[in-house]
């Protein structure tokens, strides 16, 4: 059994985003307390959790308990599997119910019975406690440190536009359209959203229709280490025309909110529209699409109108004057 922290901003996209890896590997959600996952699946799933953008951790799940007393009975009953030295570290969920000022001691203590050596400083295992509507114990595996995408904001890449998504937003993206080879981001500006998807292996096809994107967006990509892309330039809402013939396995992409500036001379609702027609038609069968849209703007309804199933939708606050919806469609 795994445990995998889910990030707080956007819940339920990052609980999809994890199905969507498990559907991929094999494994599900067996269980949810706030923010904090229960997975039914083996280290077969860790390539696929690995590539998630919105998740603080997982790890190995040894114990839940229903109170600190019946935690620490459980606790001295199973032989720990640490490695080297360790530390107990309590993350303390805002739905939780329980006193566990004195948790980290009273396992600490039950751990070090079993011949483990503590050092607070620099642990070569870390034993995790979540504090939610119940209790829960177990092993770090693997932390999404922050830093690593932090270094992908806009601001950090050769070339520099302000709109762009956060790229753990663009990796969620990605994740959402369960992509295993390929992708295609049809608006892909300054390619915030291939970046997210070459780092985890995905060929990526990309398109705008302004020739400094295209320009961008490869220098981009190259800063960032990927080699397995076609950019080109061109139209989002005639994309049988920019790739005749080809099929793709995904498509996730971010369109521009209407600035003259980005819509380039059309009117917003109705670009948003051709784009749907145009990215349901070099779509495969069963494959997925992930796209951003204003929220005065019924994403749904017209992709409904134009083949797509829904299958998540979640709303995002962005600024007072930007509130939008991210929506996955299946054809
Ligand atoms: C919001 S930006 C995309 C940002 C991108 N996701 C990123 O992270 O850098 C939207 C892009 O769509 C492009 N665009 C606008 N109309 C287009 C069209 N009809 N076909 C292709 N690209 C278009 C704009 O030039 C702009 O670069």
């Amino acid at each position: 059994m795994l445990y995998l922290e889910i990030l707080g901003n956007l819940p339920e996209m990052a609980m999809d985003e994890v199905k969507a890896m498990l559907e991929l590997s094999g494994g599900k959600i067996s269980g949810r307390d706030y923010l904090f996952l229960k997975l039914d699946a083996d280290e077969r799933a860790f390539p696929f959790l690995q590539r998630l953008g919105l998740a603080h951790e997982y790890g190995e799940l040894l114990l839940e308990a229903e109170s600190v007393e019946g935690l620490i009975e459980m606790a001295a009953e199973i032989e720990w599997p640490i490695k080297g030295t360790f530390k107990v570290d309590t993350e303390t969920m805002t739905n939780c119910s329980h006193n566990v000022r004195d948790l980290p001691r009273k396992l600490g203590a039950v751990i070090t019975s079993q011949g483990h050596r503590v050092n607070l400083s620099s642990p070569q295992t870390l034993v995790r406690v979540y504090c939610g509507e119940k209790l829960y114990a177990g092993i770090r595996l693997h932390y999404f440190d922050p830093k690593d995408f932090e270094r992908r904001k806009a601001h950090h890449r050769p070339f520099f536009r302000p709109i762009s998504l956060h790229p753990r937003v663009s990796r969620a993206l990605v994740n959402l359209t369960k992509a295993r080879k390929e992708i295609l981001d049809p608006m892909m500006g300054a390619g915030g959203i291939l970046i997210e998807a070459g780092l985890i292996g995905l060929k990526v096809y990309g398109v705008d229709i302004k020739p400094e994107m295209v320009e961008g967006a490869k220098i981009n990509l190259e800063h960032y280490g990927i080699k397995d892309y076609v950019l080109k330039l061109g139209d989002a809402t005639e994309l049988e025309k920019v790739f005749p013939g080809k099929e793709f396995e995904a498509i996730a992409t971010d369109p521009p909110y209407g600035t003259s500036a980005t819509l380039a001379g059309r009117r917003r609702d109705d670009l948003y529209r051709k784009v749907l027609r145009s990215t349901y038609s070099v779509l495969k069968e069963g494959g997925r699409l992930a796209i951003a849209f204003p929220a005065d703007f019924d994403g749904e309804r017209e992709a409904e109108a134009v083949g797509f199933t829904l299958v998540g939708k979640y709303y995002q606050r962005v600024h007072k004057s930007l509130k939008r919806y991210f929506y996955v469609f299946e054809k």
